[in-house]
């Protein structure tokens, strides 16, 4: 067999042999995967990898065989998703969004990748308390988290962004405008609107770099941090069906919306 020449030729060179026939078969089919897996795996970074959506999306994108650079705090369950991800590659890289030095590393971990074709900016805390009570240092807390971050990400990730990449920013139904909204929740409501104008302002000024920006405003997802703020609540969304739903947004929701703001919940956002 000279896997070198073109198939046609291949094939009647192997005619009559049955051995040869099955190599040919053999080596045409690896040869077409190589070119599947080339052409079609990306790659993306996850923040919030280490539980709850982020840990499912980056899973879900591994399980397709893209490259997941998977970030959040504790290294010790990013290991864990590496484990968990059957196919694909987990690449684990433990920061924390609020210091500089760790989002150098995340730039670094990208650029060893030779860039990325998307980033899912999922990390995020959440506050609930009434605003009276509320300290300012707990709204300045949310807001290095949910909104900082995704601006020191973006800012130091940019060059690594590959022309055609999409950026999504998550949001929640809790900074959407006019959609129903819950007593305790101003710190986290107020940092989720900041992140919808951000994604807006930014898709303007990188469609000129062709990357895409978009936001989902998205509904209640049974989660950790859905359970530490409303104990007890159950959530009409599973983590595995958002991460299913955000890897697929990731890779093909940029062809149809750019900087949007998709309200992704079930209930009535009006
Ligand atoms: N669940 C919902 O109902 C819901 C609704 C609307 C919007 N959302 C939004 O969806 C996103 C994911 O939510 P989720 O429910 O999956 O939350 P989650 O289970 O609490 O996960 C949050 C993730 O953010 C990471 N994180 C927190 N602070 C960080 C920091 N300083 N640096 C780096 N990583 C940090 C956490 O990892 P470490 O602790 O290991 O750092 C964790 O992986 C969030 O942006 C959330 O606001 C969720």
């Amino acid at each position: 067999m000279r896997p070198n020449l073109p198939l046609k030729k291949r094939f009647f060179q192997a005619e009559g042999n049955l051995n040869e026939l099955f190599t040919f078969a053999f080596v045409c089919r690896i040869e077409l995967e190589l070119q599947h897996y080339i052409i079609m795996s990306k790659t993306i970074l996850v923040t919030g990898a280490s539980r709850g959506i982020g840990f499912q999306t980056a899973l879900k994108l591994a399980e397709n065989g893209h490259t997941v650079i998977a970030t959040a705090r504790s290294e010790k369950k990013l290991n864990a998703l590496s484990e968990q991800a059957e196919s694909g590659s987990i690449i684990p890289v433990p920061a924390d969004l609020t210091i500089l030095s760790d989002i150098g590393r995340l730039a670094e971990a990208a650029e060893a990748e030779n860039g990325l074709d998307g980033l899912i900016n999922n990390a995020g805390l959440v506050h609930r308390e009434a605003f009276m009570e509320t300290d300012i240092e707990d709204f300045q807390k949310l807001m290095d988290v949910n909104v900082y971050g995704i601006v020191r990400l973006i800012q130091a990730l940019k060059p690594q962004l590959k022309k055609g990449s999409h950026i999504v920013n998550m949001s929640s139904m809790s900074g959407y405008l006019g959609s129903l909204k819950f007593p305790g929740l101003s710190a986290y409501g107020a940092a989720k609107a900041a992140v919808i104008g951000l994604s807006e302002v930014l898709s303007a000024e990188f469609s000129e770099d062709e990357i895409s920006v978009n936001c989902l405003a998205i509904g209640a997802v049974q989660t950790e941090m859905l359970e530490e703020a409303f104990p007890g609540f159950e959530a009409p969304v599973s983590p595995q069906q958002m991460g299913d739903y955000l890897a697929n947004f990731v890779l093909t929701g940029h062809q149809f919306y750019n900087g949007k703001v998709l309200p992704v919940a079930l209930n009535d956002p009006s």
